[in-house]
């Protein structure tokens, strides 16, 4: 079985200040510093770090070379990372005293990918293989529908969550990884039990992961409920903790490890995360965990 991550690749400029600025606010950053990032390249590496095998797709331009060999050096297989003309994806990111960050994305290569380029990457798996997605790339309705009738189990994370995830057919999709607020934009419900109740409701052969930051995660499926918490951390910064936990919970279900014990190794993960400036550099590996 193999997965496909078919997703973003970002220069994440990251601007360290003191509270988020507010609107028609100008503030002082008291630090900057760029990083690798990309909430499809941190899944990506999350994966490989996590022990298993992962292919990305996607796309940067002549800027984001140092992005593909990041992900070559943690043995990611990048046959289908492309270069195009459009400069590579870019996040700007504010992080906060308490690790809280917010981002601008600009998205360049990574909304540049054409049907052709898709179906090429899809042609090369077959029924059973994974198809990870997330939100940061155009033609993510036709990537879903596309390896769907191919038979490819379709993994979402939503994020970031706006109008091109819900004009989807979710209906094609086997796995949601999403946090509460994606919950509730996808649902119109508010609370978390609710939410899932939603999910079950609208896609009963989907599988569910919601995470719901200090309460931990749950996973939901045909009734079936398991919590995990968090393990408590001095937060540093908490960009790429999500990717971290998506990368780190589906490296495991491959392996064919027990939703619990994906859910743990997940959440261990995503902690350490946190504890390190910068998304992707701060992906720990799975001997960290121990
Ligand atoms: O999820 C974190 C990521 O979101 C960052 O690396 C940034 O690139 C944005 O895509």
């Amino acid at each position: 079985m193999k997965i496909v991550n078919f997703g973003s690749l970002n220069i994440d400029y990251t601007f360290h200040v003191e509270e988020i600025v507010r609107p028609g606010q100008t503030v002082d950053s008291t630090g900057e510093q760029r990083f690798p990032g990309g909430k499809g390249l941190n899944q990506s590496l999350a994966v490989a770090r996590a022990g298993s095998e992962v292919y990305h797709a996607g796309l940067i331009g002549e800027d984001g070379a140092f992005l593909k060999e990041l992900l070559e050096k943690d043995g990611v297989d990048c046959r289908f990372v492309r270069q195009v003309e459009e400069g590579t994806g870019k996040a700007f990111i504010q992080v906060d005293a308490c690790g809280q960050n917010c981002i601008v994305l600009s998205g360049g290569a990574n909304r540049k990918n054409t049907r052709a380029f898709c179906d090429q990457v899809l042609d090369f798996f077959a029924a059973g293989d994974i198809l990870l997605l997330q939100n940061e790339i155009n033609e993510i309705r036709y990537l879903m529908e596309r390896a769907d009738e191919k038979g490819l189990t379709v993994v979402l994370n939503p994020s970031p969550m706006n109008e091109e995830v819900t004009a989807c057919d979710l209906s094609r999709v086997d796995f949601f990884i999403m946090n509460e607020d994606e919950g509730r934009m996808i649902t119109g419900r508010e609370d978390s039990k609710e939410i899932l109740a939603e999910m079950e409701r609208r896609f009963p052969q989907a599988k569910v992961v919601l995470t719901l930051g200090e309460k931990g995660s749950v996973y939901a499926h045909r009734g079936e409920r398991l919590h995990q918490g968090i393990y408590p951390v001095e937060a540093v910064d908490t960009t790429g903790a999500g990717d971290t936990f998506t990368g780190y919970l589906l490296a495991h279900m491959v392996k064919g490890d027990p939703m619990e014990i994906c859910l743990e190794r997940a959440a261990k993960a995503s902690a350490l995360a946190v504890t390190k400036a910068g998304a992707a550099l701060a992906i720990p590996y799975a001997s960290q965990l121990l």
